[in-house]
């Protein structure tokens, strides 16, 4: 049988005034990149910087001071960034703009354990907040594995960046995995809280300053038509997911002791999850939004070990093929062990115990080498009340479902039933559907780096949200990872949907998953 006709409506972003949409350019500030030689550097944060400049949002007065191990001159170290921003913004790269920037980054070799080597980077930090005029503001930019992070905030810590300098914030942003369980996180915690204090810790997890999940608030507190809506009496159920097409990449070393569930549900499917179910804060600053986030956590019920199967699937990709092209399986990937236990893929179920959520299950899904590259916040209504049309067809009325794509096409989607025009009596969904335009688009580095040079910790996690989302996953983790747990790796293929048994998770509970 053919598809019914689905004709979709689609929306226009409607620009609001200059000053509600404006951003205003930061002061001057110093940047300094701690593993500036690395992957992070290379692909996130220089292109962000690039388009920053092109965008004329980073202040006339900056520079960039890179630092890490591996001996570079400034010369070597601008040409390796400048092939790395032309190639993540080919049509975007223009000579004249990364000039003007290049000439602002420069680059100092140190050891991150060796003292003396940070007493030179303070000085040569020094020197150029004087040649460019920052003011003393600089940003401490850790961009290294967790396992360095202690030795590069002790050592900051014992030097004294302010010396030479009268005025000026010092804001540390520090990138996820903090941690990797609770005593580690509480460590990494700790030890950055005898350097700083928290308003100058900037915890990033980069999901929060995707552009559609900072709508999601704006979505649900801006809007009165849905609020009354958003509770355990008319929605049904929620599934949030972030599935990838890459596989573990160049990261085995660190994917290995990771896997899934510390990379992606620790921190980024836990914070989707959290704006989804918070309740309004009285103000939208940092420190109300955060506190109703850290709420959320609160009422998270702790996962039964003891029934860990009805919870949890978990899922390590085998051979596959995806675009016609043959894949390897996860085991046979550079750097990682031929036996492999390491998950790349979890589903898991979460219920939140207050009034407003109770019973309503949350889905959390995520893996790598999927079959799409998808970030989406699905919520699926409850069916009307009473089908009065059941006389006149067979079929049931699909309920409405709420779609918050965070990628790619950032925008939202929402299926209602309307009359089919025709002579026949029969409903058809369809689907009201509004897309950003890309050129809006502020990329996530973009926005963080404007927001800590702004000093602004709203897109930014706090020391109590880390503790309580290990504190809930530590047990769940250490249960998988024990021999209790069976595991029959590999259990999908490279380009499926994911493991099978993750369809009985939702068919337990009489539900299905949003086909990827
Ligand atoms: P890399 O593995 O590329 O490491 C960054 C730099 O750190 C390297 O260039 C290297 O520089 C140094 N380094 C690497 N391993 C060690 C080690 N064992 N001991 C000391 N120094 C080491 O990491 P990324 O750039 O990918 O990531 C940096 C941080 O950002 C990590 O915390 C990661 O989890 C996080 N992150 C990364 C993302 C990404 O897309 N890459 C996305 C989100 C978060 P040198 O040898 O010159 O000292
Ligand atoms: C990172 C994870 O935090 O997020 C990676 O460490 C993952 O494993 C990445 O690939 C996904 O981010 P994005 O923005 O591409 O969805």
């Amino acid at each position: 049988m053919a598809e019914p006709h689905k004709p979709e409506i689609r929306g226009t972003i409607i620009h609001g005034s200059e000053s509600t949409c404006s951003i205003d350019v930061p002061a001057p500030c110093g940047l300094i990149i701690f593993g500036a030689s690395g992957d992070l550097t290379h692909r996130k944060i220089a292109p962000a910087l690039y388009r920053l400049r092109k965008n004329r949002l980073l202040p006339e007065s900056f520079f960039m001071l890179g630092t890490a191990r591996t001996a570079m001159s400034n010369a070597a170290f601008r040409e390796t960034l400048r092939a790395a921003v032309q190639e993540s913004l080919p049509d975007e790269f223009r000579n004249e703009i990364w000039d003007s920037l290049a000439d602002s980054f420069f680059y100092h070799s140190i050891a991150y354990d060796d003292a003396a080597g940070y007493q030179h980077l303070q000085k040569r930090a020094l020197e150029l907040t004087h040649r460019f005029g920052t003011g003393g503001n600089l940003i401490f930019y850790l961009a290294v594995p967790p396992a360095v992070f202690t030795d590069v905030v002790t050592h900051i810590g014992q030097v004294n960046f302010s010396d030479g300098v009268r005025e000026g914030f010092r804001h540390i942003v520090i990138e996820k995995p903090i941690g990797h369980d609770i005593d580690s996180a509480l460590a990494i915690n700790k030890t950055l809280r005898a350097v700083f204090q928290e308003h100058q810790i900037y915890r990033m997890d980069h999901y929060l300053a995707k552009e559609n999940v900072q709508n999601i608030l704006m979505f649900r507190f801006a809007n009165a038509i849905f609020e009354p809506l958003w509770n355990r009496n008319f929605i049904d159920h929620v599934q949030i997911t972030a599935s990838e097409k890459l596989g573990v990449e160049h990261r085995a070393g660190y994917y290995e002791r990771a896997g899934i569930l510390r990379d992606m549900f620790q921190n980024h499917l836990f914070q989707l999850l959290a704006l989804t179910a918070m309740e309004p804060p009285a103000e939208f600053v940092a420190g109300r939004v955060h506190d109703e986030r850290m709420k959320v956590f609160q009422s998270v019920r702790p996962f039964q070990l003891d029934r860990l199967l009805e919870h949890i699937v978990l899922g390590q990709y085998g051979r596959g093929s995806m675009n016609g092209v043959d894949m390897p399986a996860y085991r046979e990937e550079h750097g990682v062990a031929r036996d492999s236990m390491t998950p790349t893929y979890a589903a898991l179920r979460v219920m939140i115990d207050n009034w407003r959520w109770k019973g309503v299950p949350f889905y959390l899904r995520s893996g790598k080498r999927l079959a799409q590259r998808c970030a989406e916040i699905a919520i699926f209504f409850k069916p009307v009340p009473h089908l009065m049309f059941s006389r006149l067809m067979h079929d049931q009325i699909e309920p409405n479902t709420l779609i918050l794509r965070v990628q790619p096409n950032e925008g939202m989607s929402m299926s209602i039933q309307v009359k089919n025009p025709g002579s026949r009596l029969c409903l058809n969904t369809v689907l009201m559907d509004f897309t950003y335009p890309r050129s809006v688009v502020l990329s996530e580095y973009e926005r963080v780096l404007l927001d800590c040079m702004q000093g602004d910790q709203l897109l930014f996690v706090r020391a109590d949200a880390v503790t309580l989302s290990w504190e809930l996953l530590t047990p769940l983790i250490r249960a998988t990872e024990s021999d209790a747990y069976p595991k029959y790796f590999p259990n999908y293929a490279a380009g499926s949907s994911g493991p099978v048994e993750a369809d009985a998770l939702l068919s337990l509970d009489g539900r299905s998953w949003r086909p990827l």
